[in-house]
């Protein structure tokens, strides 16, 4: 995710905007900017790479004079990691800068309407847009501009725009996106992220979505949409700087489990216009849909797993046989495809080296491939016919939780798009799943705020067990292969997941008195069965936690503990369903002591075999 910051004062702006932005650097970055006010012109100074190389290239800002300017850290989405798509970005008559953090969502419409007017575009960024509608806009009146210019914007911004004709001001905007501005004596400040401002200052004010600011060292004054004033309360910070690299959170992981509301919302609305799916650079054809006989997923790990969820979604919308393929497997298998199989390469870090060779394997036999990757400018990206974005932001923390869930929300997209572009599902079916993947990130914020609390009370009941078991069916043994996987590699405990079905043939001769036995049962269509399989665990003397809604008495009756979810269609449910897994794994290594962000032996991308 990208990372903001701006300063207006008596000091020199660019050694604070540098400082600022090496704090926002733990997020990741591909490459940084900023851009500063002297005397009535912009000096613009933007780089590919570590902001160690911007700080070389302004000796440390000492080279770059001036009292008010922006910064920016790119985690790039439009456009790869170049200085070009770097923001600042500057309107065509040098008068305004812009930065940037969020997905202009229309930007295309835009940049076409802008184009005709005449406006020239440096970049391949979503954000330039916004720079020159601000000048387009522009009669005299800043504030207006950018007011009239954030009206015509859809999706998400914090923005920060300076302009020549305000030598002393830096106006600001918010929708969607976090805006912080930080209150100062004949200075002021505002970041995308309190890290950047704590140092500073420790007073700040939310921006709220659709509000706007102008910043000066006299002071600051919110605006609504309107050009009316808004009142705001002044918060004082007490956290220290490395819990607000955090967010506040404990953890990363916390962080990023916390943020998946707001990563699937980023990665589903985008791609729904109109109640229609689509996907910006990739379009399948009738005929070329027609040549396609299978589909074959391949990934490691936790995209593995996302893939196994994914199949089922696929295969019962589009009626496409599916198969998902470990990487490390299908590089080695000479497998049985041709150019009649689309390959869909699933990725986080768009580096693991398994998946990078699988992907290579299989274009060479002919596949067509769509690669859905979170890290723009990665190697799977670069490598794929298609490329589907998953806009999770940076993940940090090594045990995935947002990668595998915005991997999911794609997947269903997918699903969806197929079975309209094929006609297998009726109108009212192919509108009911748009509706069901929309719900997505406000059912994931539900099941947090149910289990919140009960989570760490059963993390310290589980914490001292051995190993534990996940079973489930269909959907539900989907989720619990990823469910045991995130249990077992921050908590070290060894969680294996069985499909409930197998159990009989050799597994249940483990369940032993006390053994903790994690029960999926969010599938109705298999529900009687898994209460059998629970039963049968029960009366061997097993602990069984049930994950089912909150109103299934018949799971609920039969178990010892409840991990209770909202209600939601069975078809998309892994994706809301894993969110308390995730958290019950985090809590049960908390209890343990776990080096959570870091566990032992693993590394966040694997990219060696
Ligand atoms: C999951 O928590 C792991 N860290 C791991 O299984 C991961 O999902 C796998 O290595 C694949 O990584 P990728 O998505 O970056 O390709």
């Amino acid at each position: 995710m990208c990372g903001i910051i701006g300063y207006t004062g008596t000091e020199q702006a660019a050694p604070i905007l540098l400082d600022g932005l090496r704090k926002l650097e733990y997020r990741g970055y591909d490459s940084a900017g900023i851009a500063v006010l002297y005397d009535n012109a912009l000096t613009v100074c933007k780089i590919t790479g570590r902001i160690a190389n911007l700080s070389e290239k302004t000796e440390d800002g000492k080279a770059t004079p001036g009292q008010v300017g922006i910064g920016h850290t790119r985690w790039a989405t439009h456009g790869a990691p170049t200085d070009e798509n770097a923001h600042p970005h500057k309107s065509n008559d040098g008068r305004f800068a812009v930065v940037h953090n969020g997905i202009i969502e229309n930007y295309q419409a835009l940049r076409a309407e802008l184009v005709e007017k005449g406006y020239t575009f440096e970049s391949e960024t979503d954000t330039e847009v916004v720079v020159h509608l601000i000048e387009m806009y522009y009669e005299g009146d800043v504030k207006n501009a950018v007011i009239r210019a954030s009206a015509r914007l859809r999706g998400s911004w914090a923005l920060g725009v300076l302009c020549t004709d305000c030598p002393d001001t830096v106006y600001v905007a918010r929708e969607a996106s976090p805006l912080i501005l930080g209150a100062g004596v004949g200075e002021n400040y505002f970041a995308s992220d309190i890290t950047a401002l704590v140092s500073y200052t420790r007073n700040v004010m939310y921006l709220d979505d659709g509000e706007f600011a102008a910043v000066s060292p006299a002071g600051i004054t919110i605006f609504d949409g309107t050009g009316r004033p808004v009142e705001k309360k002044l918060h004082r910070i007490t956290w220290d700087v490395a819990a607000a690299e955090k967010g506040g959170y404990e953890h990363f992981m916390l962080k990023e489990m916390m943020e998946q509301p707001r990563a699937t919302e980023a990665t589903i609305s985008p791609r729904i216009r109109d109640g229609e799916v689509f996907f910006e650079g990739f379009a399948l054809g009738e005929e070329e849909l027609r040549s396609i006989d299978k589909i074959v997923i391949t990934a490691c790990g936790s995209a593995y797993y996302a893939g196994c969820a994914g199949k089922i979604a696929i295969e019962r919308l589009c009626r496409i046989p599916v198969s998902v393929e470990l990487a490390s497997e299908l590089r080695y298998a000479d497998p049985l495809i041709d150019e009649h199989t689309l390959l869909v390469v699933l990725s986080q870090s768009g580096e693991t080296a398994d998946t990078i060779a699988a992907m290579k394997e299989c274009k060479a036999r002919g596949a067509r491939t769509v690669a859905v990757v979170n890290v723009v400018g990665s190697t799977v990206a670069a490598l794929a016919d298609h490329v589907i974005y998953t806009w999770a932001g940076p993940e940090i923390a090594v045990a995935t939780t947002k990668g595998y869930t915005t991997q999911l929300s794609v997947l269903y997209l997918l699903a969806t798009y197929l079975a309209g572009k094929k006609g297998s599902v009726p109108r009212e079916r192919y509108d009911a799943c748009v509706a069901a993947i929309r719900s997505i990130p406000k059912l994931i914020q539900e099941a947090i705020d149910l289990n919140a609390a009960a989570l760490p009370r059963l993390a310290r009941k589980y914490c001292d067990h051995a190993s534990m078991f996940y079973i489930g069916r269909n959907t539900d043994y989907a989720v619990s292969l990823e469910g045991a996987l995130k249990m077992k590699e921050i908590s070290y405990i060894h969680a294996e997941s069985y499909a409930a079905g197998e159990l009989k043939h050799g597994t249940i001769a483990l369940i032993e008195e006390g053994q903790p036995v994690v029960a999926l049962c969010c599938n109705e269509d298999v529900t009687e069965k898994t209460v059998s399989n629970i039963v049968e665990c029960k009366a061997r003397g097993a602990e069984v936690l049930a994950v089912t809604f909150r109103d299934n008495g018949r799971v609920i009756s039969q178990a010892d503990d409840v991990i209770a979810l909202p209600r939601m269609e069975t078809v998309f449910s892994p994706a809301v369903e894993i969110v308390p897994l995730q958290m019950l794994a985090y809590y049960v290594a908390r209890e343990r002591g776990c080096d959570i962000d870091k566990p032992k032996n693993l590394a966040k991308s694997v990219t060696v075999e």
